[in-house]
């Protein structure tokens, strides 16, 4: 499972199939399907069926009235995936060069989805777009969204602000850049705990050598 050029990528989730859109033309990178958000939802679709005995998941996975904000989600497949999957209250963010992407695909899966999901303009810099999503959240999603170094800080500001104390960020990652994986890693490493999902709980459908997910928490303030 790799980065595919097709116009559609069909992605079954659950008992549904979400139909991605991308244009890989475009000069905007959040219009095409980048890889690990499919790997993202897939982890999370083998694991959500918390009747399966000994779940080491079950407790994250519990969506169960919980807040969600995705961060850059492009086309939108980590959010809609994470819906289907139970985190029903989930607003997608981008920049405003990729809306129409975003909406198109909102509008392709509106059957599947059973209704239009919340999404919202957000830039990593905008301390008053963060605001106006009314933080904090439980979850903070996000999938390959670190390649550029000089974004890399805003990024995690902006997971910072988003998350509750007590919350989770799902992160889909491949390094795409050595330069922003090296002080994404630093400024992560200042600011949360950080586990690995190890690569034999993703699903072996979707997961490959370069991606990972990461699931990471606030570190705990010294009293
Ligand atoms: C490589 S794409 C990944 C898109 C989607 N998450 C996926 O996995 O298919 C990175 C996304 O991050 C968004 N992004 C980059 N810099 C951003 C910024 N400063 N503020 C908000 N979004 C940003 C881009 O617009 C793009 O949609």
């Amino acid at each position: 499972m790799k980065f595919t050029d097709s116009p559609v990528v069909e992605l079954p989730v659950g008992t549904a199939v979400l139909s991605l859109q991308q244009d890989n033309g475009s000069m905007h990178v959040g219009t095409s399907v980048w890889p690990c958000s499919l790997v993202l939802v897939k982890f999370i679709d083998r694991w959500a069926p918390l009747t399966t005995p000994e779940n080491p998941y079950s407790h994250l996975l519990d969506f169960k009235s919980k807040r969600a904000v995705e961060l850059g989600t492009g086309c939108g497949v980590a959010g809609m995936g994470l819906f289907l999957l139970g985190l029903t209250d989930i607003v997608l963010t981008d920049i405003s060069p990729v809306m129409p992407a975003l909406k198109r695909n909102l509008k392709v899966n509106k059957r599947v989805l059973g209704k239009n999901l919340k999404h919202s303009i957000l830039y990593w810099n905008n301390i008053d777009q963060i605001r106006a999503l009314n933080p904090p959240f439980d979850f903070v999603i996000a999938t390959d969204v670190v390649y550029i170094e000089e974004s890399v800080g805003l990024l995690v500001s902006a997971m910072e602000a988003l998350v509750s104390e007590n919350g989770v960020v799902l992160l889909g990652y491949q390094v795409r850049s050595p330069e922003a994986h090296k002080r994404f890693w630093e400024l992560c490493n200042e600011v949360f705990d950080i586990d690995m999902v190890p690569h034999d709980h993703l699903h072996p459908e979707y997961a490959y050598e370069e991606a990972d997910v990461y699931i990471m928490k606030k570190k705990k303030k010294e009293l």
